[in-house]
């Protein structure tokens, strides 16, 4: 299993906190915001990992991380030349990746609690993809799944208008080496991107997607009232500590 982390994007949503740097870089307690994905990544074993991000701020995202090191990882990075979606990004990675399955995981962020059971369920799995949902209030500005009497997804709806359940796609994805080619397939959507929920429905359509709930607390932390929460939750919890002390060991 390899690890992918997907930093790319131009952060319009923090502008101008991200006007001459890139959002992942910006601190959530005492961590540059990259670090939470990569703990996570690291702590569940995976340690080969690929960063994408895009050519502005690719020397920054080095100067921080160089070839990952002194954080116990072994990083690879990759430039996206323009921001054309998260699915677009994941196609980079086919040559990574070199037919593993790949756990791809956005850079923006930040869970509460260890991702290894399910990187493990996954891993018994064999195939197919696996994601995660967690229960919010204002589902519209995710991912959205629609779910049946026993929490299977029927399907997944992108910012939708009227979301069918309260339960939201986070940014954790598990995939077999099918979805390179299943990339390939994709059309942008209406906001010009390749959609990763697209990538997800039609593993829904092949039966191969898995879905658990995550329940600790999780936050994208893509806007300025997340990431103020996000500061708020890591700072109640130490997580920014911890993280230090997963990737300083
Ligand atoms: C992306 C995905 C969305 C998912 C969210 C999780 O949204 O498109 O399905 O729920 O990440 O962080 P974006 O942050 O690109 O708006």
């Amino acid at each position: 299993m390899k690890g992918v982390v997907l930093a790319g994007g131009t952060g319009s949503r923090l502008l101008p906190l991200t006007k001459v740097t890139n959002k992942h870089l910006l601190p959530i307690g005492k961590c540059p915001m990259i670090y939470y994905p990569l703990a996570r990544l690291k702590e569940a074993g995976i340690r080969e990992i690929l960063i994408v991000t895009g050519r502005e701020h690719m020397g920054d995202v080095v100067n921080l991380l160089g070839s990952g090191n002194d954080l116990g990882l072994n990083l690879t990075f990759k430039v996206q030349d323009q921001a054309g979606g998260i699915a677009q990004a994941l196609g980079l990675a086919e040559e990574f990746a070199c037919k593993e399955a790949v756990t791809v995981i956005l850079g923006d962020n930040v869970f509460e609690g260890s991702l290894r059971e399910f990187v493990e369920d996954f891993k018994r799995q064999g195939l197919g993809a696996k994601i995660l949902l967690q229960k919010v209030k204002g589902p519209e500005r995710y991912g959205v799944a629609e779910l049946d009497e026993n929490n299977k997804v029927l399907s997944i709806e992108e910012k939708p208008l009227t979301p069918k359940s309260n339960y939201c796609v986070t940014g954790i994805y598990m995939f077999d080496s099918d979805v390179f080619s299943i990339v390939k397939t994709l059309k942008p959507s209406k906001r010009g991107e390749l959609e990763i929920t697209e990538v997800n429905n039609i593993y829904i359509q092949q039966c191969t997607l898995s879905a658990d709930i995550f329940t600790g607390w999780w936050i994208d932390a893509g806007t300025f009232d997340s990431l103020r929460d996000a500061h708020d939750l890591v700072q109640k919890s130490n997580l920014d500590d911890q993280v230090l002390n997963l990737l300083e060991s």
